[in-house]
């Protein structure tokens, strides 16, 4: 009796013991280093491991199979940690290997942080081959990927998961649920994984709380192969019979949160900014040269506290607060001389208390020096990217084994340089969404003389791109009709947005810009035009809001709302269809403001989108406040910006001769009189109290007529 008394007392001691330690996640990747005479070979391995809670590590990596020499390792070095909720930690070992043949590598502890399927153990699997491949002439290395030490999504926002596969051999990398041996173990019934590009999609509603994921990255060659061992012994690896030629493990949690108010990229959810780097790109380090990577992540709801980062250690993180909600860090990693030829993962996201954006994964290269640096340059224009490339920084490249991502355009060269000019759409360019800007990117690559043997350290591949800003502003000036906004910067591309008032419904003839203000008779109708003048192929553009202002500010306290997230919400309003994807037509009834304001200007937000893309902000339409909450699409949309026009100067008409502006009206005409009356006079007081509290808040249309 006394024991189990004891026992009990001890449990709950250890249960009230503050934040438990448990195994949240690892990730392995290895690639052969040195070549000695005597035939061995330098295997090194990089091992991130995450804990919820305090730093700590439970892992011991033993040889489970195979002849793996002596593993000489680090002690684990802390990459990333917020104070005693999660930490993620780096391990390097290195090992000579005698024999070409496969070995395998391994490590398994109890202790999962708690988790809503009970998982319990876990064990991390690595399987080498050391073999001589016959592209490479060299050991295979492994896929490379990793992922941020806590990944937190509120219930109603999860959508999707992108995971790094990059592999350094460009094999193909397939991932998949670590459940060789057992029929149930840590699957997810609602969680669909696309293999090829390693992304996990949600099929279903994922209860709150911890869930473990356990995935292999295998890769595969892309012709056929054979891997030597030092026997001689050739292993096909054949396409028709595809083998894996390693296997690492990527295991990590997703911690589902209480639904969240909504998923608005930037308002409810951080979003990240350019020049933050998008998913899946390779950057070029230097040994002994810092190498920086910029993040930037903007949320107007709620502030970014951090930003987690997985990366190699030594790379150092500092953080600064910039207005409307953005934070900035900049990570900066000196790679040594260890680091030469490594494939390093870099993952970050943003994170506030109760949201996190979009995890990214971009892959660092170290080189011995940066070849390339300075010596491309990028000319970014209305519609083309040109490139110019010196061949001095070229030394040893064979220019005319160099192609564009389309083999079939060609590059051009002089004395000196190899020039290459094309089209945003031609060439294998390629269009990313960056949530504030278009990107347009190509590459060149050397590709391989058929009669020659090169091997792959002596290519070159190396990306370029172009990118263009989604929204642009218009800034106006008080009377004058505003000229179409060009934006310019250098590297940037250009657009213009137009925003016209016409004359009738056919949306042809603009009223002269000698005419503004323009001047309307209330009740009349005004015809507008939005139009986006861009050369960006396959572009549609959306009209997110438009807002009626008494003052040349579309911030203006007093403000009237005719379309708000993405809605109409004026009953006069009538939208025509146009068939061109960047125009937008709409025609409203005259009406101004109570309260001595006689002008009226227009400013709307809009956003150009990549055509077709079901995430974008284009897509979703009209956001009403109930489907925000629903809505788990998740957009790709950011900062807002406003181009306006006006003034409209609204014409007394003369059957309105008795009112004045103090707003108490006479009506002359019309049923409803007394409610109007009644109204108007509320409106004068309310705008009149808005006014001197300047605070914004939206009027009714009713509010806005001065005359019926
Ligand atoms: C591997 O072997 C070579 C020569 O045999 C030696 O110089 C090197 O230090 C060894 N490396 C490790 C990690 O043991
Ligand atoms: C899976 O099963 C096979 C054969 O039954 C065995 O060789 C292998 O070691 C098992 N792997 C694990 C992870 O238990
Ligand atoms: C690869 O090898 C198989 C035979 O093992 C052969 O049928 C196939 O044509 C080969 N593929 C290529 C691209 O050489
Ligand atoms: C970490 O950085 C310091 C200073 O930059 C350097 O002296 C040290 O060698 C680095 N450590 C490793 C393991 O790269
Ligand atoms: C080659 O073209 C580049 C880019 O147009 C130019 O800067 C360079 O001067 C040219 N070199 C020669 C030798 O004409
Ligand atoms: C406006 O109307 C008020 C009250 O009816 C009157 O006192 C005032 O003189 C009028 N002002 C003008 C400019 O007509």
């Amino acid at each position: 009796m006394a024991h189990s008394a004891m026992l009990l007392l001890l449990i709950s001691l250890a249960l009230a013991l503050g934040p438990a330690v448990g195994f949240y996640g690892g990730s392995m990747m290895f690639t052969p280093g040195n070549r000695f005479p005597d035939g061995s070979v330098e295997m090194h391995f990089y091992y991130r491991e995450s804990s919820r809670g305090p730093c700590s590590s439970q892992v011991n990596w033993i040889c489970e199979s195979g002849s793996c020499g002596i593993l000489t390792k680090t002690e684990p070095v802390v990459t990333d940690t917020a104070e005693n909720l999660w930490c993620q930690s780096e391990t390097h070992m290195v090992t000579n290997v005698t024999s070409y043949a496969p070995l395998t590598l391994s490590s398994s502890g109890c202790c999962w942080a708690d988790n809503v399927h009970g998982v319990g153990g876990w064990t991390l699997r690595t399987h080498v081959d050391t073999g001589r491949r016959s592209d490479t002439q060299a050991p295979n290395r492994s896929p490379v990927s990793a992922a941020i030490p806590s990944i937190k999504i509120p219930q109603n926002c999860f959508h999707s998961i992108h995971l790094l596969a990059h592999d350094p051999d460009d094999d193909v990398v397939k991932c998949r649920f670590n459940d060789a041996n057992c029929t149930d173990c840590h699957r997810h019934p609602n969680i669909n994984l696309q293999e090829e590009s390693c992304t996990l999609r949600k099929e279903g509603s994922l209860n709150q709380g911890v869930h473990v994921f356990e995935l292999i990255l295998e890769d595969y060659p892309i012709s056929n192969i054979t891997v030597t061992d030092d026997n001689g012994v050739s292993n096909a690896h054949n396409l028709d019979n595809p083998t894996a030629l390693s296997q690492v493990p990527l295991q990590f949690a997703v911690e589902i949160l209480p639904p969240s108010q909504g998923c608005v990229p930037s308002v409810n959810k951080p979003s990240l900014l350019s020049p933050t780097p998008l998913h899946g790109d390779v950057h070029h380090a230097a040994v002994g040269e810092a190498h920086e990577i910029t993040l930037r992540a903007q949320i107007s709801d709620s502030s970014i506290v951090d930003f987690q980062v997985s990366g190699p250690f030594n790379m150092s993180k500092t953080l600064k607060s910039e207005s409307n909600g953005v934070l900035v860090a900049t990570l900066t990693w000196t790679p040594q001389e260890t680091d030469l030829y490594r494939r390093v993962p870099v993952c970050f996201a943003a994170d506030t208390l109760h949201s996190q954006s979009e995890m990214r994964c971009i892959i660092v290269t170290v080189a011995k020096t940066r070849v390339l640096s300075g010596e491309a340059k990028v000319l970014c224009e209305d519609n083309s990217i040109s490139i110019v490339v010196s061949k001095a920084s070229m030394d040893g490249i064979d220019q005319s084994w160099l192609q564009l991502r389309d083999p079939t355009c060609s590059l051009s060269s002089n004395e000196t340089h190899i020039l290459g000019t094309m089209s945003l759409n031609t060439c294998g360019t390629t269009m990313d969404d960056s949530g504030d800007f278009i990107i347009f990117k190509n590459e060149i690559n050397s590709f391989e003389n058929p009669n020659a043997v090169i091997t792959r350290r002596n290519q070159v591949k190396f990306g370029f791109s172009c990118q263009y800003p989604k929204m642009a502003s218009v800034s106006n000036r008080y009377v004058n009709h505003k000229s179409d906004y060009i934006f310019t910067e250098s590297s940037f591309g250009t657009f213009s947005y137009s925003f016209e008032i016409f004359t009738d419904s056919s949306f042809n003839k603009k009223v002269d810009p000698s005419l503004y203000p323009v001047q309307v008779e209330l009740m009349e109708l005004i015809y507008m035009g939005i139009e986006a003048h861009t050369s960006l192929p396959e572009v549609t553009l959306f009209v997110e809001s438009c807002r009626a202002t008494p003052e040349d500010n579309p911030f203006s306290a007093v403000f009237y709302d005719i379309i708000k997230d993405g809605c109409n919400m004026d009953d006069t309003i009538i939208v025509h269809q146009s068939s061109d994807s960047t125009k937008y037509d709409f025609e409203i009834q005259a009406f101004k403001f109570t309260g001595g304001f006689d002008e009226v200007y227009i400013s709307c937000s809009v956003i150009l989108c990549a055509k077709g893309s079901i995430n974008s902000r284009c897509a979703q339409g009209c956001l009403s406040e109930s489907a925000r909450r629903r809505r788990r699409d998740v957009s790709q949309e950011t900062a807002r910006h406003y181009i306006t026009q006006g003034p409209l100067r609204m014409l007394r008409q003369t059957h309105d001769a008795a009112s004045n502006d103090s707003g108490f009206l006479h009506m002359s005409t019309s049923t409803g009189v007394f409610a109007g009356l009644f109204v108007v006079s509320i409106a004068v007081l309310v705008v009149f109290l808005v006014y001197n509290a300047r605070r914004a808040r939206p009027i009714d249309r009713m509010h806005l007529l001065s005359t019926f």
